[in-house]
């Protein structure tokens, strides 16, 4: 099968296998590149770890610390004749690159919201990986079945209190528009919080610690996102900030969890904006990226996943590092997007974008590099002319 890219609104409905093998081994070569990190863990679960951050996470801690990964991710199998989704392929190639060094790995694709699938991993680690030193939550879902009541809880993005209107873009098309959202309902709001808040994450770690799987000493890691101001309705003070609220209380209590295990301690790192398929779904974020790549790349300062995550492990978790935490105990890795110059710059671009200087004003260009980048497309060295097996099973 010849693979190109079918992007249809905010996602990509296609994705190209060895695009993806080759995407995984850019991150890998970035990571030896900035040589191995001390101190590090030996058994780590990452959770959410197909995609994005957590993917970036795991790439860290098997390259980079030498850990043993175990990955629990929901992603869509490819068959003879239909292909599996990005991370199904991220998880494959990664897997196979990590026992190529022979690092453990071991993956789960299923409902990590499920009692179900929460039992078969700890049966598993209990099996053959032994105490985690380390749990990244790195979970982005639009919705939640809960594993007590069967109810369906669905996440929205949208503002509390009050209506918002802004601007966003169609990263597609180019086109910018105005966005008008009507304030949540409180049961939006519940449900966002109950999808994407910490009650989760709590779960597996209560389920980890009764199984007897936490190390002593473990680290427990959950991705939050604060953002400029302009933002801040839709994000910080929107359902999906309030569900980051409920994740930093959840954080208290598995700090307080994980300090009987030998002095352990959970986190909430602050990420920086960046394309991910979780983002791309926001209204107002995917603009304010565009906007925020074009001066991080004048400055120097521009990451994506793999240098936030590997800058996190090796400048505030691990190699004896400070962690440097914010007045309310969060790790800051997005200190270099709400530096006062950046921001600055980016509120006098923010106003003047219109359709017409979008390519211009914005790195529009870089955005949608990196969207395809995250399907496997645009990558060096593969040729998209040739006809490739779709068909490639979990290993
Ligand atoms: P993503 O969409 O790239 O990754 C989500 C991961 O969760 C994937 O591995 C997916 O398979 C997995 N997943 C989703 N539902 C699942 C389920 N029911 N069971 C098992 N696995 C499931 O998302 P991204 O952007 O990496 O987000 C991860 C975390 O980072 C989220 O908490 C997000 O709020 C946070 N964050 C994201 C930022 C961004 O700009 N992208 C910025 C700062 C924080």
């Amino acid at each position: 099968m010849v693979i190109k890219p079918r992007v249809r609104g905010f996602v990509c409905v296609t994705s190209h296998p060895e695009g993806c093998a080759a995407h995984i081994q850019q991150q890998i070569d970035y990571v030896k590149s900035k040589g191995s990190i001390s101190g590090g863990p030996k058994n780590v679960l990452v959770i959410g770890s197909s995609t994005g951050f957590g993917l970036s996470s795991r790439v860290t801690a098997a390259f980079g610390c030498g850990s043993k990964t175990v990955g629990v991710f929901y992603e869509r199998p490819s068959d003879e004749d239909r292909l599996g989704t990005a991370g199904w392929y991220n998880t494959i190639a990664l897997t196979e690159k990590a026992r190529a060094e022979g690092l453990y790995a071991r993956n789960f694709n299923g409902d990590a919201f499920s009692n179900e699938v929460k039992s078969n991993v700890i049966a598993a680690i209990k099996e053959d990986v032994g105490p985690i030193d380390l749990v990244i939550y790195s979970l982005a879902s639009p919705r939640r079945t809960h594993p007590d009541t069967g109810a369906v809880h669905k996440s929205v993005l949208k503002p509390v209190g009050k209506s918002y209107s802004s601007r966003t873009v169609d990263t597609d098309k180019g086109i910018v528009s105005d966005v008008a959202i009507e304030p949540a309902t409180d049961e939006e709001i519940a449900d966002t919080a109950a999808v994407m808040g910490g009650d989760d994450w709590e779960r597996w770690i209560t389920a980890l610690d009764e199984a007897g799987l936490i190390a002593e000493g473990a680290t427990s890691v959950a991705y939050s996102y604060i953002g400029p101001e302009i933002t801040w309705d839709i994000y910080k003070n929107g359902t999906i900030g309030l569900a980051k609220n409920h994740l930093e209380e959840s954080c208290i209590r598995i700090s307080s969890k994980l300090k009987e295990h030998g002095g352990g301690r959970a986190l909430i790192s602050v990420n920086k904006a960046l394309v991910s398929q979780a983002s791309s779904a926001i209204p107002v974020v995917p603009l304010y990226i565009s906007i925020l790549y074009k001066i991080m790349k004048a400055k120097g300062t521009h990451e994506g996943c793999i240098e936030q995550m590997q800058r996190l492990f090796a400048e505030r978790l691990f190699n004896g590092a400070d962690p440097q935490l914010d007045e309310s105990g969060r790790i800051r890795i997005d200190d270099l997007e709400m530096q006062d110059d950046v921001q600055a710059e980016g509120a006098t671009i923010w106003p003047q974008v219109t359709t017409e200087n979008l390519a211009e004003l914005t790195d529009i260009v870089g955005y949608r590099e990196e969207f395809l980048k995250m399907f496997g497309f645009g990558l060096p060295g593969i040729d998209y002319e040739v006809s490739t097996e779709p068909h490639r099973p979990m290993i």
